[in-house]
């Protein structure tokens, strides 16, 4: 089986390449080096099965050309981030949504076998409900998670009027090895880390108590290969995480622990197109998908640290 992962240099395509490679599969990876890394990818330059290809999800000629001969395209590809989308709203929309209408159409072309593609937990925005349940209304706050949502429609309408096979994976907060510290726009965790060895103060915006379902990204790159594997799961849509809440207070003390400091965040006003909670309910992923988050919190930001 042949496999495209679109984003491959970033945080979790790279993360799903170095899977799907020790499985034996044969892996392309098209990307810009935009926000992902060449470094990410060094470990596999040397690997038969791995194919590089440096291009731009906007330009369909060089979505095309990567998608051919392919079975599974994993769509990791985007420019992340909600400030980002805030401070460019253009680029964001142009990289998520009509770079995934060009894999979706590249994809049709190829007779790709199925696309899953990663979408968000910023899609709900701040719904009265949690947990988080597929079937509940959106909410986009930002440009960021209105360019997730209708890229996933996308995927929808492709399956319904072309029968192209297509899954969409709702992330939860994703961190782990190969997670960017260094941008103004990475996020929490690996920044926290950074700056806590560095003992430094954190920024937190707002009073700390917002929360998030922290998922260790062992638990997407299963996710994804699920996704691929599963049957009768063409057109639907998976939250994806551990189901548990924390918030960036719990954060800063767990990572405190963990390095031995007793570091005190610095507070600013909270920030615009920011959800409040966010919390999965991952009951459809488990029994549709056989998901099951494999890597917990504790666990999991343990083996960050170690990484950095
Ligand atoms: N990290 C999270 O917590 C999280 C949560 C929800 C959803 N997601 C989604 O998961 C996917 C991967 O996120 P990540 O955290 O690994 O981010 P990342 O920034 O590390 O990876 C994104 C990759 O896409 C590439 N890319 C960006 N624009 C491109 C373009 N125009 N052409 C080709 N390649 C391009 C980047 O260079 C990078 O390698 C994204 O689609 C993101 O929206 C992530």
């Amino acid at each position: 089986m042949r496999y495209l992962v679109t984003g491959g240099a970033g945080f979790i395509g790279s993360n799903i390449v170095k899977e799907l490679l020790s499985r034996g599969k044969v892996v392309r990876v098209l990307d810009n080096f935009s926000t992902g890394k060449r470094e990410n990818l060094d470990e596999f330059k040397s690997n038969p099965s791995f194919e590089l290809i440096e291009g731009d999800l906007r330009s369909y000629h060089t979505v095309r050309y990567a998608t051919d001969g392919i079975d599974f395209v994993l769509h990791q590809g985007a420019l992340p981030s909600v400030p980002r989308s805030i401070n460019d709203p253009i680029t964001t929309n142009e990289v998520n949504i009509s770079g995934t209408l060009n894999i979706l159409e590249a994809s049709k072309d190829c007779r790709v076998k199925r696309v899953v593609f990663a979408s968000s937990s910023s899609v709900y925005g701040n719904s009265e409900t949690l947990p988080k349940v597929e079937g509940m209304a959106v909410a986009p706050l930002s440009p960021y998670a209105l360019t997730k949502y209708a890229a996933e429609r996308y995927c929808q309408i492709y399956f319904q009027l072309y029968r192209l096979e297509t899954v969409c994976l709702r992330y939860f907060n994703v961190f782990g090895p190969n997670q960017d510290p260094t941008s103004q726009y990475s996020a929490v965790i690996p920044k926290f880390i950074k700056l806590i060895k560095e003992g430094k103060e954190p920024m937190i915006y707002g009073d700390g108590l917002q929360s998030r379902d922290f998922t260790y990204v062992t638990n997407n790159v299963n996710a994804n290969i699920l996704a691929c594997e599963a049957e009768g799961v063409a057109g639907e849509v998976f939250n994806i995480a551990c189901g548990e809440k924390y918030s960036l207070l719990d954060l800063l003390e767990k990572i405190n622990v963990l390095t031995n400091n007793n570091i005190s965040p610095n507070f600013k006003e909270g920030r615009k197109g920011e959800v409040k909670h966010s919390i999965a309910d991952i009951e459809k992923a488990k029994s549709i998908l056989g998901f099951k988050p494999i890597i917990n919190f504790d666990e999991g930001l343990k083996k960050t640290i170690e990484c950095f």
